[in-house]
């Protein structure tokens, strides 16, 4: 939600503004702004896609200067227009700024800006952060310090670029708890909420602390932390090449992420098998530290959470201790009973969102061990947690994750294997079983993805896309699988629809099969087969249309009831998930196609959740 630029150098600002922006579209937003300095400020902001915002200054060659700062907003405060898009100036024209975040202490802090002669044109809270910072620099006369008595001042989530009419030559940025990142060029320097904005320019990025601020100019750059003190950065190499965050031939990112998923899940897999057995001695949870844990909770939003939903089935089974799925939203409110016996895993593929980081945080100081499983390397879930396992599915663009769900399972895995080693509650025999099994997914998902198999899902898809309600059922681990694959269904393709325990069937939702109602059916969990199969045979009776998920081996009986059926390779039982979830993935990106939906920007969402 929100993405932040900043550029200070040789170059033209607004152009290299422009394209950082685009590389932040996938946060999610609904109004984009930049401000160039030349002599003053020279602000143009617009609500709606990027490109409005391109035509309306020629591509950026209509803001002439060499410093600038950039935004795109997720409207919070205020609704997305015009005037409540960033950057924002304060009421006597001395500091612009942009922010990602929120300011929660907003409207007291408004009121007495208000009584003390500053003016508001828009109903943000960012306006009130740039008025908060003028007022305190017009009373100390000194903009680093004022921006750190504001910093004290402000409750809430911010990661802030900002520019002083009297400061032609610097720019300063300052943040907690939302994203911020510096780069180093040549004769030039940067701010981005992320990587991908700054790539094309500078490898060498310093990930900001909560509390760091950074002051900079075209030649070098003063760190301080939240005391204020000067500290020295250095900074890390970005390996990765700026084509992973692109399209790459695909019609859409949601797609060439899908097709990235065997080669997200071997990074994943691989580095953490060494001679057949899982390495994670870099953690810190020793063997003792596990025989005393009594319960484990996981805790995540969104895909994530249904990621972690599989965990309870996987872990209590291996581990032999109750794991208990939360959302992050409700578990941070659920006054939950943790301490040092408690392990709290958190799942985030951003590693940002407010919910989770909020959880974590609570996790942390009531006791728990944390463990955060983290895509973004040095986000802020990643630094709170007490041990963090990296998911390396590489950088996520789609706003429907995918790769990244797949490599949350995949560490899942891993992690229940290294806990039943350490406890020893895992046969040698199933032991290997399952390391084999871990080590053929990649190929196995390989297999679901082929062009064949793709043409099929995508005929199902055109021929399902005007149903308006559609039921997942399942059972057991398929459960979870039907809660992720409805979940895509409703994101991208906003069809309505819902995940129910195929158990639970007959106590509510079967009232609601009607004549041709769609119905997924997902039968991966073979010693429930028969179970699932007497409830697909209950909705046929009611005229439902019924789209089955299993194992090739089990396709014969399955293919006899249901009206079509995807096929998904045999794996270990505990493994399944991994490949069942691959055909709902396409089957949603194909009925969002065929519906006209926009597959990587689905409205009203965004990758990066970072409000509550
Ligand atoms: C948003 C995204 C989902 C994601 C969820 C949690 O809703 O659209 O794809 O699962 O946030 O995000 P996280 O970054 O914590 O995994």
């Amino acid at each position: 939600m929100c993405g932040i630029v900043g550029y200070l150098g040789k170059q033209q600002a607004a152009p290299i503004l422009l394209d950082g922006l685009a590389k932040l579209e996938y946060r999610g937003y609904d109004s984009a702004g930049v401000c160039v300095y030349n002599d003053g400020f020279c602000v143009s902001k617009t609500v709606g896609r990027l490109m409005n915002l391109s035509s309306k200054i020629d591509g950026g060659a209509a803001l002439t200067g060499h410093m600038g700062i950039g935004h795109t907003r997720w409207a919070t405060h205020g609704a997305p227009s015009d005037v409540n898009s960033h950057p924002h100036i304060a009421t006597n024209g001395k500091i612009g700024i942009v922010h990602n975040g929120i300011i929660e202490n907003y409207l007291s802090l408004k009121l007495f800006l208000t009584e003390h002669g500053k003016t508001f044109l828009s109903d943000t809270d960012t306006e009130v952060a740039a008025n908060l910072i003028e007022y305190l620099y017009e009373e100390e006369g000194d903009l680093l310090k004022a921006v750190q008595m504001a910093a004290k001042q402000m409750e809430g989530s911010y990661a802030l670029g900002i520019m002083c009419i009297d400061r032609p030559n610097a720019m300063l940025a300052v943040k907690k708890d939302s994203p911020l990142i510096f780069g180093f060029g040549e004769g030039e320097n940067f701010i981005a909420s992320d990587v991908p904005a700054i790539l094309k320019y500078t490898r060498k990025v310093v990930y900001l602390n909560d509390g760091d601020m950074v002051d900079f100019t075209a030649d070098g750059a003063t760190f301080y932390n939240s005391l204020g003190e000067e500290v020295s950065k250095t900074p890390e190499n970005i390996t990765w090449e700026l084509s992973a965050a692109e399209k790459g031939g695909y019609d859409h990112f949601m797609l060439k992420e899908i097709h990235e998923q065997p080669k997200a899940l071997r990074n994943t897999i691989c580095p953490r098998i060494k001679d057949g057995r899982v390495r994670m001695d870099y953690l810190t949870l020793t063997e003792d530290d596990l025989r005393g844990i009594r319960r484990i909770y996981i805790v995540a939003c969104g895909s994530a959470y249904y990621a972690g939903y599989h965990g309870k089935y996987i872990l209590e089974k291996i581990c032999r201790i109750p794991v208990e799925p939360m959302l992050a939203s409700e578990f941070r409110y659920a006054d939950p009973i943790l301490d040092e016996h408690t392990l709290v895993i958190i799942i985030s593929q951003s590693g940002e969102t407010a919910d989770t980081l909020a959880a974590l945080r609570q996790a942390n100081s009531l006791g728990a061990r944390t463990l955060g499983i983290v895509n973004v390397v040095g986000s802020a879930i990643a630094k709170a947690a007490t041990d963090v396992i990296y998911t390396w599915a590489g950088p996520e663009i789609a706003v429907a994750t995918t790769k990244a769900y797949s490599t949350q399972l995949s560490v899942l895995y891993l992690l229940a294997l290294y806990m039943g080693d350490l406890m020893g509650t895992l046969s040698t025999e199933e032991y290997d079983a399952m390391i084999c099994a871990l080590q053929a997914l990649p190929e196995q998902i390989e297999q679901t993805l082929t062009a064949e198999k793709l043409a099929a899902i995508k005929d199902m898809a055109y021929d399902c896309r005007d149903n308006h309600d559609v039921f997942f059922i399942g059972r057991n681990l398929d459960n979870p699988t039907c809660m992720e694959g409805s979940l895509k269904l409703k994101e991208i393709a906003y069809v309505h629809s819902e995940a129910y325990a195929a158990g639970e069937l007959k106590h509510g939702p079967i009232s609601l099969i009607e004549e041709n109602t769609l119905v997924v059916a997902v039968a991966g969990v073979e010693e429930l087969f028969d179970k699932t199969m007497s409830n697909v045979k209950e909705v046929k009776a009611r005229g439902a249309n019924v789209l089955g998920v299993t194992t090739e081996n089990m396709a014969e009986e399955i293919c006899k009831t249901v009206d079509r059926c995807l096929l998904v390779p045999q794996t270990h039982p505990l493994l399944q998930p991994s490949l069942n979830i691959v055909p709902l993935q396409v089957f949603s990106y194909y009925v969002a196609l065929a519906r006209g939906c926009d597959v990587d920007k689905p409205r009203n969402l965004a990758k990066s959740v970072t409000v509550e």
